[in-house]
């Protein structure tokens, strides 16, 4: 049995929990610093890090006790290192090496994108592979095919905007707040889908995605026709984002004959997206794995399940590898 800690600092929460062979999540807390930023219209870096260093002690302190576990039952510490913001990340991976150290455990650096990945292997590790991964959250839109752990290919991305950086541009010009994938969604309930036709970006163009047209489209629309209500422009927005996401999902499902379209990252939590990818997928004869909300969204269960198995196939991290804000995921391809 290996119980590992896992850290997320990466961005704008603060995330412990514990993890039992990779599978077992005995504990996740998430301390979110959404109101800390709201007012600011989204992330601000150096108050992200000043908010993971007032918290990080207190977080990792609640995982150990919600999962009844102490730190000498810790087999190895985990954090992300990166992708993300640097001083965010330095919270975590500094807070993860010294616990390892003091503990005389492994420490082990995790990629961010890779534990997202690790998300829906979490939800069902009996799944079949190859997996096509539709990845998008605030900083990433991609479509990876996963073919074991450590085994990806990405098979497309965004050329500009993530889908969640449209997402919380459109809710800031709608004047909702941030973030605003939550708010559009729930808005977007009440509102027409076809009021408004925005553009499907690049539907025909491979597996690529562009969202910043379909995003200063959306700003022309709200100056052209302001009394257009919000939950009509919401709606159409929406629709537009997920027929471009779940069309090419599927594209990359046959191209790699996928047996399970998977969902990850923050807007996977977006509830159209879900009924679509659900649809598509039972239509298909395939099968859909989304991940509950909260391994959706930055945790760090994902953080220590992607530990485990990076440890089984490259050992420990070195001590001397610090925060990477550039990270990219290592691939096969
Ligand atoms: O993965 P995540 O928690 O952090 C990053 O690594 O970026 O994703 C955050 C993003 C934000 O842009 C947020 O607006 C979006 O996920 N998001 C949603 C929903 N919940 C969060 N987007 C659409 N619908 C949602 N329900
Ligand atoms: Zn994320």
């Amino acid at each position: 049995m290996t119980t590992i800690l896992g850290i997320e600092t990466s961005c704008d929460e603060t995330a412990a929990a514990v993890v039992v062979d990779g599978l077992d999540i005995r504990s996740n807390v998430i301390s979110t610093q959404v109101e800390l930023h709201a007012r600011f219209g989204g992330v601000v870096p150096e108050v992200a890090s000043r908010a993971h260093l007032e918290s990080i002690n207190a977080v990792i302190t609640r995982a150990l006790d919600e999962a009844g576990a102490s730190l000498g039952d810790l087999d190895a510490v985990a954090a992300c290192h990166g992708p993300g913001l640097a001083g965010a990340l330095l919270v975590g991976v500094s807070a993860g090496k010294a616990l390892a150290l003091v503990l005389d455990v492994p420490y082990v650096g995790v990629h961010h994108l890779e534990a997202h990945l690790h998300a829906a292997w979490l939800e069902d590790p009996s799944v079949e592979m190859p997996m096509a991964v539709l990845l998008v959250s605030g900083g990433h839109t991609m479509i990876v095919s996963m073919e074991g752990t450590g085994r990806y290919r990405i098979l497309g991305q965004t050329v500009d905007d993530a889908a969640g950086e449209a997402y919380d541009k459109v809710a800031r010009a709608l004047g909702l707040g941030y973030p605003g994938g939550p708010v559009i969604d729930r808005i977007a309930k009440d509102g027409d889908p076809n009021s408004v036709v925005f553009p499907r970006p690049m539907l025909n163009e491979g597996l690529d995605f562009s969202f910043s047209g379909l995003k200063t489209a959306v700003m022309l629309e709200i100056r052209r026709n302001p009394d257009r209500p919000a939950q009509d422009i919401a709606a159409s927005f929406q629709e537009a984002v997920v027929e471009t996401l779940v069309y090419k999902l599927e594209k990359a499902a046959d191209q790699i004959g996928a047996r399970t379209l998977v969902l990850g990252g923050g807007v996977a939590a977006n509830s159209r997206l879900r009924a679509r990818v659900a649809e598509v997928a039972e239509k298909s004869g395939r099968r859909a794995l989304l991940p509950r909300h909260d391994l959706c969204t930055d945790n760090g269960a994902m953080i220590a399940a992607a530990a485990h198995f990076r440890l089984l196939s490259d050992g420990p991290t070195p001590l001397d590898d610090g925060a990477m804000p550039g990270l990219v995921l290592p691939t096969i391809g």
